[in-house]
């Protein structure tokens, strides 16, 4: 337990270990739970709680911040590692409210089987008075589920916003102390959960203009104390055109696909094309999810196995197109031996990316001459739309 201001105490836990969320998001960095008990002069509200694997976690902190009662429960969205303890608190102080947008309120009977009785819905922009303190609480639809909001404590100019800034990066500093390392945490975290929401999160960020706002209090990772930080970020990953940069993730049997995604990337950078190349065989989902927010252009290197695309190549193509990124362009490179259907299968599964599909290179077996003239080709038609859209 930690005390951000007086009466104000940060309770929920760090959990170091974890490694994967979702069963699908790796952690490299571990996360936290962030919950937050408000003590006003009439009523005491809990913000969210944490994951039911740090359920003795969460209780300690309330004893050790002396919550005797709890009047309000506020859940900013139903996602089990904020709302999951619900249950159990309600048990604990059994005259406690739930307090949420009405969307959330159905999730949470539904994941959560709270009753009716238990809940008070609120409003966009409605308030709740705990005495000397003030909640404002703000919709914010699609950080990243449809139920969310965030609440902003109008006496002390805190916004607490849930997942919204947040960065899965476990922690004993309370406030961010090192932006390098909390900038890449939090732009794995905007790349893998936020950024299939851009227009709603550019929508959310233009409303949270209007407040002056001293400390942003996230669900997971650091809280900002210099808002600023994370603010200008996000409108960048959000608003910004992509970057002059090439992602070129790649898998190669026998190394036929892995001669020509040398190649290509030597042909990108003596046309000063940046590139991210990863081995999709050891690479994890994070980075790529990272490299997707900058990138203009896709390039997808895979050979030909049981005559179509190699799994993890189709695993990654699925993974960008589940992201919508703001990629401009893609294509496809890699060899075959005898027939193949990868070039087909792979542009196939990329329907929600609004990208300009150029001309694929995918040859027979080891590379000639004329295939090496062909990547040539690619990598001037790159370099020339790069230019053409002023990418930098
Ligand atoms: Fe941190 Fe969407 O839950």
């Amino acid at each position: 337990m930690r005390q951000l201001k007086a009466n104000v105490y940060a309770v929920g836990a760090i959990d170091w270990d974890r490694k994967l969320f979702d069963e699908l998001i790796p952690l490299p960095d571990g996360t936290s739970y962030n919950a937050y008990l408000i003590k006003g002069s009439e009523k005491t509200a809990l913000l969210d709680t944490v994951d039911p694997t740090k359920t003795n976690v969460l209780i300690d902190n309330l004893i050790k911040s002396g919550a005797a009662k709890i009047d309000y429960i506020i859940s900013h969205h139903a996602e089990q590692d904020h709302a999951g303890m619900i249950p159990m608190i309600m048990e604990l102080y059994p005259e406690a409210k739930v307090v949420c947008t009405p969307k959330c309120k159905e999730m949470l009977k539904d994941l959560l089987h709270l009753d009716e009785s238990m809940i008070i819905t609120v409003n966009d922009k409605e308030t709740l008075s705990l005495g000397n303190r003030t909640f404002e609480f703000i919709y914010c639809p699609w950080v990243h589920w449809p139920e969310t909001m965030v609440s902003y404590l109008r006496e002390d100019k805190v916004l607490f916003s849930c997942d919204f800034f947040g960065s899965h990066l476990a922690t004993s500093a309370l406030y961010v102390e090192d932006e390098c390392q909390v900038y890449e945490s939090a732009k794995r975290y905007f790349g893998e959960i936020m950024m299939p929401f851009r227009t709603n999160i550019q929508k959310n960020l233009d409303k949270l203009m209007g407040y002056q706002i001293e400390v942003i209090a996230p669900s997971h990772g650091p809280l900002y104390n210099r808002p600023e930080f994370i603010l200008e970020a996000y409108k960048s990953w959000v608003n910004d055109e992509p970057k002059n940069i090439v992602l070129l993730p790649y898998v190669s049997m026998h190394g036929s696909t892995k001669e020509m995604v040398d190649y290509l990337v030597g042909a990108l950078i003596e046309r000063g094309v940046g590139v991210k190349q990863f081995d999709l065989t050891v690479t994890e989902a994070g980075k790529l999810a990272i490299a997707l927010v900058d990138a203009a252009t896709l390039v997808l290197a895979t050979p030909t196995v049981l005559s179509g695309a190699h799994p993890v190549a189709a695993n990654a193509a699925f993974l960008a197109n589940a992201l919508r990124p703001n990629l401009k362009f893609a294509t496809i490179i890699g060899s075959y031996l005898w027939a193949s259907k990868a070039v087909e299968q792979i542009t196939g599964m990329i329907p929600n990316l609004k990208v300009e599909l150029l001309e694929p290179v995918y040859i027979k077996g080891l590379p000639k001459e004329e295939d090496l003239i062909a990547l040539d080709k690619l990598a001037n038609a790159i370099a020339q739309k790069h230019r053409e859209h002023g990418f930098k």
